[in-house]
């Protein structure tokens, strides 16, 4: 698979990145542990080397599958986590609570990061992780105190790189008084473009790679989410804007119009939304999830070839045409 730069740095990634967020269950509505390896190990096989994910993500299952995957391919791999929302303490900084009532928090706190790190590097079975990024911000720490920790972590090689997810320009630029940041992890798909007015030229002015989470619109851009697809209790989804019936349905006849670009090109309508993702921008690294082989083989189709400059622009006009979801 085609690679790029993470941004500034000198790690090369491949430009389409495995997200491990589903693999973990956790708001996912369970995982298959088998699959979820062998989904890791087809990703190293078709060249999908840059892998995501984080400690919450199935409190520390998914970082335990990911740890298994990798095992005597570690070097093959370049493997990104993150810090930052704890479940096994409480701090002044309530995040959320899940659909069981788990309460989860902030905490960018020195302390915390680098003992998080030491638990990751443990369930990943690594001696290093090429980038590390604060999950969310926290507010109540200083942006100095955290950077002192990361920047530790940096010295002593146990990370590559820093980076940041869901932050503002503001707390990026807070952040890097102190210290690098490698890079960014926000959300943006063709029906998420939030970040395109200030979150992306700040990246690309600061030479930031971006991570897109959540390129296909957690499905609903593959065209296999049906209107009368029933999903688990704790699935997360049930409460995203775009999954609520009357948005679905809109968001369903938008993809049926990008069923003739993609099939000009030979190509699915998932690959279709990751390589709008890297169009967008040498610094972007489509963030897919996937929760099996097969899904992972044809999300990787969504790399090394183009949609063209007329497609994309027909695509923006698709896009306006469906405007947001309504509340
Ligand atoms: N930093 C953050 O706060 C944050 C937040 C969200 C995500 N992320 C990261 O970004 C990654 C990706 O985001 P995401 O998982 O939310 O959304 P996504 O990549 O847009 O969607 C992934 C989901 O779509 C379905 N899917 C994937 N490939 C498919 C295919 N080829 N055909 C049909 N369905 C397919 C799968 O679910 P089903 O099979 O169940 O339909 C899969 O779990 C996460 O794993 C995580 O690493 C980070």
């Amino acid at each position: 698979m085609e690679k790029r730069r993470l941004g500034n740095t000198d790690i090369q990634v491949s430009a389409v990145a495995l997200g491990c967020w589903a693999i973990g269950g956790w708001q996912w509505g369970g995982t298959d542990d088998e699959k979820a390896v062998a989904a890791i190990r087809k990703a190293i096989d078709v060249g999908m080397v840059f892998i995501d994910t984080a400690p919450v993500y199935g409190f520390g299952h998914s970082e335990e599958i990911v740890g298994k995957a990798i095992e005597g391919r570690r070097d093959e791999v370049v493997l990104a986590t993150k810090c930052g929302l704890v479940w096994d303490h409480e701090t002044r900084n309530f995040s959320f609570a899940d659909k069981e009532g788990r309460a989860i928090y902030r905490d960018l706190t020195k302390g915390n990061v680098l003992k998080e790190a030491e638990d990751s590097l443990r369930r990943l079975k690594t001696d290093w992780i090429d980038l590390y990024q604060c999950h969310r911000p926290d507010d109540m720490t200083p942006a100095e105190e955290t950077m002192e920790a990361l920047n530790l972590l940096l010295e002593q090689g146990k990370i590559r790189a820093i980076g940041v997810s869901n932050f503002s320009v503001k707390q990026m630029e807070d952040f890097r008084k102190h210290g690098p940041v490698h890079s960014d992890q926000p959300r943006y798909s063709m029906l998420d473009r939030e970040i395109e007015p200030e979150i992306l030229p700040y990246c690309r002015n600061h030479g930031m790679g971006v991570l897109a989470y959540s390129p296909l619109e957690q499905g609903i851009l593959t065209g296999k989410v049906t209107l009368d697809r029933k999903f688990p209790e704790d699935d997360y989804r049930i409460d995203r804007p775009w999954f609520q019936k009357k948005n679905l349905k809109r968001a369903l006849e938008f993809v049926e119009k990008l069923k003739p670009i993609a099939a000009a090109h030979g190509k699915s309508l998932a690959q279709l939304a990751i390589n709008w993702v890297i169009c967008q921008d040498e610094l972007m690294a489509p963030l897919v999830g996937a929760r099996n082989p097969e899904q992972v083989v044809e999300n990787a189709g969504g790399a090394d070839w183009r949609l063209t400059d007329e497609e994309l622009r027909l695509i923006d006009h698709y896009v306006e045409e469906l405007g947001p979801p309504e509340e």
